[in-house]
């Protein structure tokens, strides 16, 4: 395990506002690009984080979130409605779900076996929720309050500058 998490993740998030930085007011395929980029860097950099991904909410239908740029197996779950699952769930309430042991989860999409557990941090704009910032970890209680802190700090920034 990581000794020093609060050192680690302040570091990271020097290198995370300078990927954002490169893209502000870019097109929306622009947007793409830097989440895929932010999914690779924190699967490179967070050695727990092993599937990282974007769920964005589909506007056209009500209430639904579809796959969009991910780092990790394929998974079948590419639509998922509010309330289904652990990103259901926090699309609806928006807020943080965190999962540290997913077999105790009755409410869960499993993606594959090798899944422990899960964090699932919105992206609220003016109260909405635009998408949802989704992690899989192979490790059983791997998440802190220090990963909670770590990983709102992206997504504020990220709906700050890209959405
Ligand atoms: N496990 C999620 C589904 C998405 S995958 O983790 C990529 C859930 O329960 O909502």
């Amino acid at each position: 395990m990581i000794q020093n998490k609060k050192a680690l993740f302040d570091s990271l998030l020097k290198e995370i506002e300078k990927i954002i930085q490169k893209n502000e007011k870019g097109s929306e395929n622009h947007r793409d690009i830097i989440l895929k980029e932010i999914c690779q860097f924190l699967n490179q950099k967070v050695p727990y984080y092993d599937w990282v991904g974007f769920y964005l909410v589909d506007v056209e239908k009500n209430r639904e979130l579809y796959l969009g740029p991910y780092v990790g197996e394929p998974t079948e779950h590419t639509r998922i409605p509010f309330g289904r699952g652990i990103c259901g769930q926090a699309a609806e309430t928006k807020k943080t779900f965190i999962v540290q042991d997913v077999t105790q989860e009755a409410n869960y999409l499993s993606c594959s076996p090798k899944v422990k557990s899960e964090i699932v941090v919105p992206l609220i704009k003016k109260g909405e929720v635009l998408g949802e910032l989704d992690i899989d970890s192979h490790t059983l209680s791997p998440f802190t309050e220090k990963d909670r802190e770590f990983l709102e700090k992206i997504c504020e920034m990220l709906v700050e500058s890209l959405f």
